[in-house]
């Protein structure tokens, strides 16, 4: 048998030791820069959680973070309310940063065309359906109640504010954290501010958080695109995507991430408002087949395959500019949810559901924690 030499032996153990203090380093790094105990982000989830679920991932040492995307200001002042009365740990705050499309009336007459028959069969009058943004991007107005909060850190989706309001979030004292789909933009990330960069691998349930392409070819799975940011950036890591459980905890980290950012699992958690169907569909086989979507708010986003999804896409050419799409099949959702059915519904999920278990928020992020023990 092949014997390596001593001397390649003993260098491959300082190789070794070196590779597991340099990676403690980058624990550590993101520990400070952070000021958590544990450098687990729990992923922020418009429409599935709001403080309750963020405070319990705080209290238990990790980063909580609260979805902003969908609250207005005075929803966004109660949340943090109630969200500082339950923590005096450091949280995350997270906001979409897109730029909002002008009315599209001819767009939006081909989407409510496509949705017709879906109209008719739940006896939903298509012109009571108000058009509207459905989310609205990071602002002047949130800015001041940043100030107001102080919040430890912000992330955001889509890119990165306008630098004046970029300039005001980090003035209040935040980290920055910027998500990235590609080496590219995880390059502009940090070269427009960022101090920490989301690799978000094509696994994630949710939106894409791609904003400097829109081709689906170039979004690549965690285990390819993590190792090749790690590489690009000096900025600290955080991996995101189909990381479930220790053992991929762990896995992320010996790719070099300095941290992971976990939504999925989280989803079945008490403290989150994951509606009773959702939460069915996350534990049923049908969890087990995701697809990227564009019909529930015309961007692409990850979610359990469903009725909607089978007949008219998942991709379709018919929706309007994120966000508008969702003003149109919202109706239809609610319709439908009311009479137990999940077809027209956004079941958002990662291509890893496996470990979302119905148990207490804490619980999950100690086991979790536990892919941080080498
Ligand atoms: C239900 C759901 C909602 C999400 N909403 C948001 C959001 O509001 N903002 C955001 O930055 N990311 C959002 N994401 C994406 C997460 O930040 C993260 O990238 C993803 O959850 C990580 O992959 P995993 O779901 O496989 O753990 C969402 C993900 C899910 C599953």
């Amino acid at each position: 048998m092949l014997q390596p030499a001593t001397s390649q032996l003993e260098s491959s153990a300082t190789f070794v030791t070196s590779h597991a203090n340099l990676q403690w380093k980058l624990i550590m790094n993101l520990q400070r820069l952070l000021n958590i105990d544990i450098p687990l982000i729990q992923a922020p989830m418009a429409g599935v959680q709001l403080h309750g679920l963020a405070a319990a991932v705080c209290n238990a040492g990790g980063l909580g973070s609260l979805p902003c995307a969908m609250l207005d200001a005075a929803g966004l002042r109660k949340e943090l309310t109630a969200l500082s009365e339950k923590t005096s740990k450091p949280y995350n705050l997270n906001f979409f940063c897109h730029t909002p499309p002008a009315p599209q009336p001819q767009q939006e007459s081909i989407w409510r065309e496509a949705l017709g028959p879906y109209y008719a069969e739940l006896d939903i009058d298509p012109a009571s359906i108000a058009s509207g943004p459905g989310r609205q991007p990071f602002s002047a107005e949130m800015a001041d109640l940043l100030d107001e909060f102080r919040p430890a850190v912000v992330s955001f989706h889509f890119g990165l504010p306008s630098p004046e309001l970029l300039g005001r979030v980090k003035a209040c004292g935040a980290k920055v954290l910027g998500s990235a789909t590609t080496v590219a933009e995880a390059l502009w990330l940090e070269a427009h501010g960022a101090d920490v960069i989301g690799a978000q691998g094509l696994e994630a349930g949710g939106h894409r958080g791609m904003f400097l392409t829109d081709e689906i070819t170039s979004q690549l799975g965690t285990f390819a695109l993590l190792p090749q940011i790690v590489a690009a950036v000096s900025l600290p890591v955080v991996a995101a995507g189909g990381i479930a459980d220790a053992q991929g905890v762990r896995a992320a980290m010996s790719l070099g991430a300095a941290g992971v950012q976990i939504g999925t699992a989280y989803l079945c958690c008490p403290e989150a408002s994951t509606s009773a169907i959702h939460r069915a569909a996350l534990h049923s086989p049908a969890a087990q087949h995701t697809a990227l979507t564009n019909l529930f708010s015309g961007r692409p986003a990850r979610g359990i395959v469903n009725r909607v999804m089978r007949e008219l896409g998942p991709i379709s050419a018919a929706t309007p500019s994120f966000p508008l799409a969702t003003a149109a099949i919202a109706p239809l959702r609610a319709k439908a949810e009311s009479q137990g059915s999940g077809d027209f519904s956004p079941l958002w999920a990662g291509q890893n559901a496996s470990g979302c278990k119905s148990m207490a928020a804490a619980l999950l992020t100690a086991e979790l924690a536990c892919g941080f023990i080498q």
